[in-house]
């Protein structure tokens, strides 16, 4: 192993102390008199993301304010922004610009934008110039001290932009306002070292750090025994878990000792690396009482050129090797993942590897994107000479099959009975429930609202591409 060129800044408990003191003294001021101020957080991008935005929630519970969807109500308004994919971006700024309406109307309103986007100096550049609407932007290496910036925004009167360079920071104890009872995000690393040549994500998030087992651990065991049933790990790439940490532990050890854990609850985890997912981490899957057995394993691209211009440190061999040993110990293994159409210098011949490696392995479900040019990243740089048209065309076939095989496998479940975990509500008659049976695919059914929380029987008797249905037993 190389040793690690970085440092790994960990904030102290003193410096969080020092962070909730602020929201304490904020909530003296917000709530003078009985008000009840007002927050909307607003968030794109991944689940680690989500987990940010939960972050973010707790400070502004802790600062008095309440939740609100509604921008005319909110009295600050944060956006988590993502960067990875040029649609995001555009998303983003389109829904921040138009909240002039809403200030114009709430004078005092406070927008903070915050996330991948604003780490990327041209976009803070960007705000800055074209977005005097925004008054607060901060990256994700500043999130832990998000109360001293709104503080400084709400009492200087002064647009504050706080995007430190960094190799990433590791902050325990910032408040958790968590947005369901049945279902929790839990972080165990930040950042990411793979520099695969399209990705935004190891400039804007840093270096790789986890966090250490013994706080992982009791969070998780926290959310047991408050009810939680259903636990995602999450990291850019879990694999790498603890290899910059000086106890030799690994993320198959870790899953190990969550495992051990007593309670009727389900662990899943996401993403994993093709190149660090091993016959241990396969046999700790298989081998446990609470881990899904389901797989997010993205491959990208089925062209071994393909591969290496990306960096991705595997081949089409090596990949549908790990997937065999996989299946291998998991024979009801759910298995997903990303793909990219129209990487730079991709030809038609190396589609035509990708929909084959497709049609191959059979994914359960897949996530496929159309490459997004990142600024700063080498591959876009690299000529790209497909027309955005021959592009989309690939992409409608690769979509055709992945969504043809996603039927033939939900239908597959029918007749069948499969334990699902109740997790909310569908908003649609009659089917109101929602689930996830242990593979995690979703599951349609009827039944009352009290169940919600709860693990149950269900016979599957329909499906489409994305659902199943079924009745509870
Ligand atoms: N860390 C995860 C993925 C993070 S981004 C992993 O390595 O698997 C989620 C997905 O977005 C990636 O798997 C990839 O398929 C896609 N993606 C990332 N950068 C992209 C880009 N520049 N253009 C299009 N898709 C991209
Ligand atoms: Fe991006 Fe690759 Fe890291 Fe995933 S592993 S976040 S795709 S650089
Ligand atoms: Fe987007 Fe940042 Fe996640 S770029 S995908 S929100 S790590």
């Amino acid at each position: 192993m190389t040793p690690m060129s970085y440092s790994r800044t960990e904030i102290t408990a003193e410096q969080i102390r020092h962070e909730q003191a602020v929201c304490d003294a904020l909530r003296r001021r917000l709530t003078e008199g009985g008000t009840h101020p007002l927050a909307l957080v607003d968030t794109y991008g991944c689940q680690q993301n989500e987990a940010d935005s939960e972050k973010i929630r707790g400070y502004l519970e802790r600062m008095g304010y309440g939740f609100t969807e509604d921008e005319y109500a909110a009295d600050v308004i944060v956006v988590n922004t993502c960067a990875v994919r040029e649609h995001a971006e555009m998303r983003i700024l389109g829904n921040v610009g138009a909240l002039v309406h809403t200030k114009a109307k709430k004078p005092h309103q406070v927008v903070a934008v915050c996330g991948c986007m604003v780490q990327q100096p041209h976009m803070a550049e960007k705000i800055r110039r074209s977005y005097p609407v925004v008054d607060l932007v901060f990256g994700p290496h500043d999130l832990w001290r998000f109360p001293e910036l709104l503080q400084q925004t709400l009492e200087q009167h002064r647009r504050i932009f706080a995007v430190s360079p960094s190799d990433g920071v590791v902050a325990e104890g910032i408040p958790l306002h968590r947005q369901g009872s049945v279902k929790a995000w839990l972080s165990i690393m930040y950042g990411c070292n793979n520099y695969c040549t399209y990705c935004i994500v190891p400039y804007v998030r840093g270096r790789e750090r986890s966090r250490h087992p013994n706080q992982v651990l009791e969070e998780a065991r926290q959310l047991v025994l408050s009810g939680y049933k259903d636990i995602t790990l999450l990291g850019q790439n879990v694999n790498s878990y603890g290899r910059d940490l000086e106890e030799p532990v690994d993320f198959a050890d870790l899953l190990r000792s969550i495992d051990a854990l007593d309670g009727e609850f389900r662990l899943r985890f996401m993403t994993s690396h093709p190149r660090d997912a091993t016959e241990k981490l396969f046999d700790a899957m298989a081998n446990s009482r609470h881990c899904a057995h389901q797989l997010h394993l993205p491959v990208q691209s089925g062209s071994n050129r393909i591969l290496q211009r990306m960096n991705r440190h595997y081949t089409r061999e090596e990949y549908l090797e790990k997937v065999a040993l996989a299946r291998e110990q998991m024979p009801d293994l759910v298995l997903t993942t990303d793909i990219i159409v129209g990487f730079p210098g991709e030809t038609a011949e190396d589609f035509e590897q990708t929909l084959s490696l497709v049609r191959e392995v059979r994914y359960d479900a897949m996530f496929t994107f159309i490459y997004s040019p990142r600024v700063g990243t080498p591959a876009a740089k690299m000529p790209d000479p497909i027309s955005r048209e021959e592009k989309q065309a690939w992409f409608d076939r690769l979509l055709e099959t992945a969504n043809g095989i996603s039927v033939e496998k939900h239908h597959a479940y029918e007749g069948k009975t499969v334990r699902v975990l109740i997790d909310g509500k569908t908003g649609r008659e009659p089917y109101t429930l929602s689930a996830r049976t242990d593979g995690g695919r979703l599951v349609h059914l009827r039944g009352d609202a009290s169940l919600i929380g709860t693990f149950q029987n269900v016979k599957i008797t329909g499906s489409n591409t994305w659902a199943l249905y079924g009745e509870l037993q």
